[in-house]
């Protein structure tokens, strides 16, 4: 008996997505079936590269070949990347121009209650994490007053306009960068009121070059005050991830940030909390909670927001810091790299459950396939 197409579609609708609690077909994860006699080949989309759940749920594809159609059935199953579009929707522009953002496809916000607690350091290491994993992704340094993005890339050059006056970002590592830092002297930005600030904003979101970009990352100012609020209240964000470390002054500030943001109805994505514990470099077993434990968990779950990862406090990551070059790229095989990866594949699961919540959402597959709509 040959198998047919449909017949595999009817199987593997009986497959759910643990997290999102809908079937894979449903969510629009399985293409290019091919079927020849008893070989079955498809592709299952996963929102990341080596996304933790791809293993669980192929074989419960393969699973639910065997059971529904054929024993015998010789399942092929490749992996994937789609990455979804999942962007808020401003008001509409007064003039009918394309939107200078119309290429990036997910706008992400790092936010902080109070400086110093590595929302920089978060925010560097998850552009290149998502680099890492084959994206396209721009860092926009909005730390006006304290932008950290020319020291973390060890870049002190002057972007190039082009003749429609347009800022080109710089670029290193793969990642397009625009920071304060490169156009003014910092001591100058320093006495900026706000709505200078907001308009610097503006300015980089919408006067820059940034081309096709499946993610760009927002390092916002510290805080949760009127400049905070007013910046992400001008920026179509898909969410915010939101940097804490383990004390509880600093919880109480995460708590702040959780609220600007329902505020103005951007998805809080989660929480990473930096600076979580120490290892000593000669007892890398050990795990010393310096700050606390498990304060970022309670007040998670007590905010209904996930915890997306825990970094550690470490020499090398201050050090890649200051040395221009994030660790997860410095040293991709560390701990510490691997847990910031872990927090970016995190990151990336929200937004795609966020994408599968959404009636009508886009999806664009950045594997060279043709853009398909989510059912
Ligand atoms: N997990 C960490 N381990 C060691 N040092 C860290 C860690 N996170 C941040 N730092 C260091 O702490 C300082 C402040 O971090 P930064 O990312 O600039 O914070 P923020 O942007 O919140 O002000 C920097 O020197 C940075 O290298
Ligand atoms: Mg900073």
């Amino acid at each position: 008996m040959t198998i047919r197409k449909e017949q595999i579609k009817t199987a593997l609708a009986h497959v759910l997505h643990p997290e999102k609690k809908m079937d894979i077909i449903s969510l629009d994860m399985i293409q290019d079936i091919i079927v020849q006699e008893k070989y079955v080949s498809f592709t299952l989309e996963m929102p990341t590269k080596n996304d933790p759940l791809a293993q669980d749920l192929s074989q419960r594809c393969e699973g639910a070949i065997h059971k529904f159609i054929d024993r015998d059935a010789v399942v092929d199953i490749q992996i994937g990347i789609n990455i979804s579009q999942q962007r808020q929707t401003l008001p509409p522009a007064p003039e009918p121009t394309a939107s200078p953002l119309s290429g990036v496809k997910n706008i992400i916000a790092v936010a902080s209650g109070k400086g110093g607690v590595g929302k920089s350091t978060v925010a560097v290491n998850l552009a290149a994490a998502l680099v890492r994993n084959g994206a396209k992704v721009g860092l926009l340094d909005a730390d006006i007053y304290g932008p950290s993005i020319p020291t973390m890339f060890n870049l002190f050059e002057r972007p190039d306009i082009t003749v429609q006056k347009k800022l080109i970002p710089l670029e290193k590592y793969g990642v397009k960068l625009v920071s304060m830092g490169f156009l003014v002297d910092v001591n100058q930005a320093m006495v900026w009121r706000g709505p200078m600030v907001t308009s610097a904003i503006k300015q980089f979101m919408n006067d820059v070059e940034w081309g096709e970009l499946d993610y760009m990352i927002l390092d916002l100012p510290p805080g949760t005050g009127d400049i905070q609020l007013t910046i992400v209240q001008s920026v179509p964000l898909s969410g915010a991830v939101i940097v804490s470390t383990p004390q509880n002054v600093a919880l109480d500030d995460v708590r702040k940030g959780v609220a600007m943001f329902h505020k103005v109805t951007v998805p809080v994505l989660g929480i990473i909390e930096n600076m979580a514990y120490f290892c000593p470099p000669d007892a890398p077993d050990k795990k010393y909670y310096i700050f606390g434990h498990g304060g970022a968990s309670r007040l998670a779950d007590e905010l209904a927001v996930p915890v997306l990862g825990e970094i550690p406090l470490e020499q090398p990551i201050r050090e890649s810091g200051d040395n221009g070059k994030p660790i997860v790229l410095a040293d991709h095989e560390s701990a510490a790299a691997a847990s910031f990866l872990a927090c970016s594949a995190n990151m990336q699961q929200q937004l795609a459950i966020r994408a599968a919540q959404t009636p009508k959402n886009l999806s664009i597959s950045f594997m060279g396939k043709s853009p398909s709509a989510h059912t």
